[in-house]
């Protein structure tokens, strides 16, 4: 709850925190339960009432904030306000209350309205995006906001919070090592943060890996991020790359390029996922020469000088690192929680599991593609820049491989 919000906003925010969260916990509950725990339409006597009383407090209380009218009261304001429509809109979604291929446009008319009157002002997508649930998901008594009160829920939104910052730290290590260069004699210091960084993502995500309960996650924590209709437009869902840091690490350490079609596709297509202070960041690193090719261009002379020699070790070390992470999150991650969740369920159920949209081969495809270009796999087909890290390897004297 942000100190400058208005008393409708106020009390959209306690319900969103109070008795939203807990009808979301007893309607999930209830699926949980059900031999088929993807059809949320099996027992319409228990689940009715719920979803008509969660459906009309909300609309109720959002109209009320778009009839206040606009009340400027800030960035953070509008961003909070924008993430508690937003959230009230996916679990409608969840629930089947509205169903983007059944319909036109949205059925929730106020809740559309308000969300592209704050998302159009504020420069970002007028949908509820991962930033809301995680990095800026104020707590309140020591309770951040969640769709559910489940632990599998809390415990996910906790980790996916934990790796954004850590591939944040990563991320504001490199933009800081830039304008100092690689030959700076603090340029070692910054690539030893940035590994640092990378080593904690990894180590949560083991503990992701090793403590959620796939079928938790799959059936009730994941079902809350599928796409849904905000006006006319369907909006994709929110995934945790949705923040620049992860972009800014590929693009400065020059494991993925700009001009690459592919990789410069899922940059345009994400822009306004993310916070526009995310945005000018991501916009900037497109600008810049990465860390390798600064590396690769350095003067025949100055290879053997001990700034060279250390710091090329350095910078590979941080790409290896960059690499494993990427591996486990496809590996462990995306095969344990959907591939795997998904071989055996209903071709209908499976037809809006993937947050993004596309057919789930289609989206493994191309994660698999990111992951082979942040590893600089040997792969003729993609940029992937395999032949010059093998070259620079060949400049180290001594290369440690052992990390
Ligand atoms: C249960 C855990 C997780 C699963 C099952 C998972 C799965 C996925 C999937 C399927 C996508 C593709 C987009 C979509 O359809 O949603 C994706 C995207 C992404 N996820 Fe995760 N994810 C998990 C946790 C995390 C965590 C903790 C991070 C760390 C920040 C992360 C970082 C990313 C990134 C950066 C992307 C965008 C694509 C890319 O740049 O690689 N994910 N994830």
């Amino acid at each position: 709850m942000h100190n400058n919000q208005t008393a409708t906003v106020k009390k959209l925010d306690q319900w969103i925190r109070g008795e939203f969260k807990e009808l979301n916990t007893r309607l999930d509950n209830i699926y949980f339960d059900q031999d088929d725990r993807s059809d949320v339409n099996l027992q319409p006597q228990l689940t009715k009432p719920l979803t008509k009383k969660l459906t009309d407090t909300g609309q109720a209380l959002i109209s009320d904030v778009l009839k206040e009218g606009n009340t400027d009261n800030g960035f953070d304001s509008g961003y909070d306000l924008l993430g508690n429509v937003g959230i009230y809109m996916a679990a409608c979604r969840r629930h089947e209350i509205t169903e983007p291929s059944r319909e036109k446009k949205s059925p929730l008319i106020e809740a559309s309205a308000l969300a592209m009157q704050i998302g159009a002002s504020l420069g970002v997508t007028p949908r509820f995006s991962t930033s809301h649930l995680t990095t800026h998901n104020l707590a309140v008594n020591g309770e951040f906001k969640s769709f559910t009160s489940l632990d599998d829920e809390l415990l996910f939104i906790d980790y996916n919070t934990r790796g954004i910052l850590g591939y944040k730290r990563c991320a504001d290590a490199l933009i800081k090592l830039l304008p100092l260069g690689i030959s700076h004699p603090l340029a070692a210091e910054m690539l030893t943060i940035a590994k640092q960084a990378l080593n904690e993502v990894i180590q949560h995500n083991d503990m992701l890996f090793k403590c959620l309960n796939p079928q938790r996650f799959f059936y009730c924590v994941r079902p809350y991020y599928k796409p849904y209709r905000v006006g006319q437009n369907v909006y994709r869902g929110a995934n945790a790359g949705d923040f620049s840091g992860i972009n800014a690490i590929d693009l400065l350490l020059g494991l993925c390029q700009g001009q690459d079609p592919y990789y410069s596709q899922i940059l345009v297509d994400k822009f306004l996922f993310m916070m526009p202070e995310e945005q000018a960041i991501l916009r900037d690193c497109m600008r810049k020469q990465s860390l390798l090719d600064a590396l690769l261009s350095t003067n025949k002379k100055q290879v053997d000088s001990d700034w060279f020699q250390h710091n090329a070790q350095l910078f590979l070390e941080v790409c290896q690192l960059h690499g494993r992470a990427a591996t486990q999150h496809h590996q462990q991650l995306v095969e344990r929680f959907i591939k795997q969740m998904s071989v055996n369920e209903s071709p209908a159920a499976l037809k809006n599991i993937t947050a993004s949209g596309p057919p789930l081969p289609v989206l493994l495809a191309s994660l698999e593609k990111l992951k082979d270009l942040r590893t600089a796999a040997k792969r003729e087909d993609i940029p992937s820049r395999f032949q010059d890290i093998e070259k620079l390897r060949g400049l180290i004297r001594y290369y440690d491989e052992n990390l």
